[in-house]
């Protein structure tokens, strides 16, 4: 049990009442940033929301993603669709930008969300560690010249075979959220540092991750404890907001959860020292999100909240934040057609879909920009769909998206802010559509 009764030695706010959430804590995001440990932070406001439609019926061309390096490419090189073209140098821009905001956080790159050497290269040259979901994506750091030391093995469930493989090639950071996955560790991977996933709310993700990872703060605390009488060095805590989070309140809520655990667990007689934020920083697809200062301000307070002047070592795993924006997927339509009723959706097809890797419209969850070479023509609501004979494969049927109406057989579309999550979902070969291309420019 985390006990109740328990007090943190660093900070009084929390000496005066018993171990439950706060419900100031719940704060929202539009506030004035006071200085602290973590200084002072710019606050900028909300744009507006944006539709993808003007009043007039006119398709708006969207925002974002472009960058005129892509622009150029795709114009002069006319690559082969679908492809991915990413430019390299805006995820550099993003990776500054977040380092920016949040100068105390150590950026651990979520591999996952794109594994490209070119990209794992960029971030190595500019002193990023990795956030690596198995022992193929360490493998993959290695190669791009990472240190061992410098990735954290983040995925808490393991192959013992993928652990004792790690630990050899020097990684010394992983995580767990289970009695049987820290006695793999303890086996193969003796004496590493142990970091606890714990569960948070995910409320605010566009995609959530919650139900299949992280433990309570009850089972956390005792596994902490038991990862030490195993000898391993129980290192610090972790959580993730979910995928896309549009909600600096997510952050704030879990670092109170992960600050009350500290402290019981020093009343125990155990120190962490790390705090693992994990990813969720969001993007913008087709409406406008927080800004990522809003984040850090967010973070900064509630560090500051919760631990005081003695802040332990702070990670964060951003994935879709830095790598989102980046890439752009070209496609070919190859069918637009209407199904029976004529006041019905034009249905629009594509050379892509959710198998060929835009599998994050699952659920119509992530809705990415769509560029076409009619932009600014009259348009007209459609659906979208993928080219294979399966029938989960539509993109948007719900989602209020419209296209010029003049969008024909053999127009080549761009699907914007599409760098993040698309290459690697592509399946290999599926109805024998082969996967996309990918150029890193
Ligand atoms: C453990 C972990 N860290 C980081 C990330 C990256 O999240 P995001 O792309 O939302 O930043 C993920 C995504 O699934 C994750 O599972």
């Amino acid at each position: 049990m985390v006990c109740p009764h328990m007090r943190s030695p660093r900070n009084n706010a929390r000496a005066t009442g018993p171990l439950r959430l706060r419900n100031d804590v719940k704060r929202s995001g539009n506030r004035d940033p006071s200085p602290g440990p973590l200084g002072r932070w710019s606050v900028r406001p909300f744009r507006n929301s944006l539709s993808g439609i003007d009043p007039d019926g006119r398709y708006r061309r969207e925002l974002g993603a472009m960058t005129p390096k892509i622009a150029r490419f795709l114009a002069e090189q006319a690559p082969a669709t679908p492809c991915l073209v990413v430019d390299v140098d805006r995820v550099e821009a993003r990776y500054q930008s977040l380092r920016a905001a949040l100068p105390l956080a150590r950026i651990y790159y979520a591999v996952k969300a794109n594994p490209a050497p070119a990209i794992l290269r960029r971030l190595v040259s500019l002193g990023s560690a990795f956030d690596a979901a198995s022992w193929e994506e360490i493998r993959l750091c290695l190669a791009a010249g990472a240190a061992g030391a410098d990735i954290s093995f983040g995925n808490t469930v393991k192959k013992a075979s993928a652990i004792a493989q790690a630990h050899q090639a020097g990684v010394t950071m992983f995580a767990f959220d289970s009695i049987e996955e820290l006695e793999k560790l303890a086996r193969h991977a003796p004496g590493s540092r142990v970091y606890c996933r714990l569960i948070v709310e995910n409320e605010g993700a566009e995609w959530p991750l919650s139900r299949k990872f992280g433990t309570t703060l009850d089972s956390a605390r005792d596994l902490m404890l038991r990862a030490r009488d195993m000898g391993l060095d129980p290192y610090g805590l972790s959580f993730h907001v979910g995928s896309q989070q549009t909600s600096t309140d997510a952050y704030e809520a879990a670092i109170a959860r992960v600050g009350m655990l500290f402290t019981d667990l020093a009343a125990a007689g155990l120190n962490l020292r790390m705090v693992n934020l994990g990813g969720g920083f969001p993007i913008r697809y087709r409406e406008d999100v927080p800004e990522i200062d809003r984040f850090a301000v967010a973070i900064s307070h509630a560090m500051t909240e919760h631990f005081g002047n003695d802040l332990p070592e702070m990670i964060v795993e951003p994935g879709r934040f830095i790598v989102g924006d980046a890439g752009v997927v070209s496609s070919e339509v190859v069918l637009v057609t209407r199904r029976g009723q004529q006041d019905g959706p034009r249905w629009v097809y594509l050379d892509i879909g959710r198998f060929g890797g835009l599998a994050e419209t699952e659920g119509e969850s992530i809705r990415y920009g769509i560029r076409t070479p009619h932009d600014g023509s009259p348009a007209g609501r459609v659906a979208i769909a993928g080219p294979t004979c399966d029938g989960a494969d539509i993109m948007y049927e719900k989602a209020p998206y419209a296209l010029p109406l003049d969008l024909a057989c053999g127009d080549r579309i761009e699907l914007l802010s599409t760098g993040a999550y698309v290459s690697t979902y592509c399946s290999t070969s599926f109805n024998g559509f082969a996967p996309l291309t990918e150029h890193y420019i």
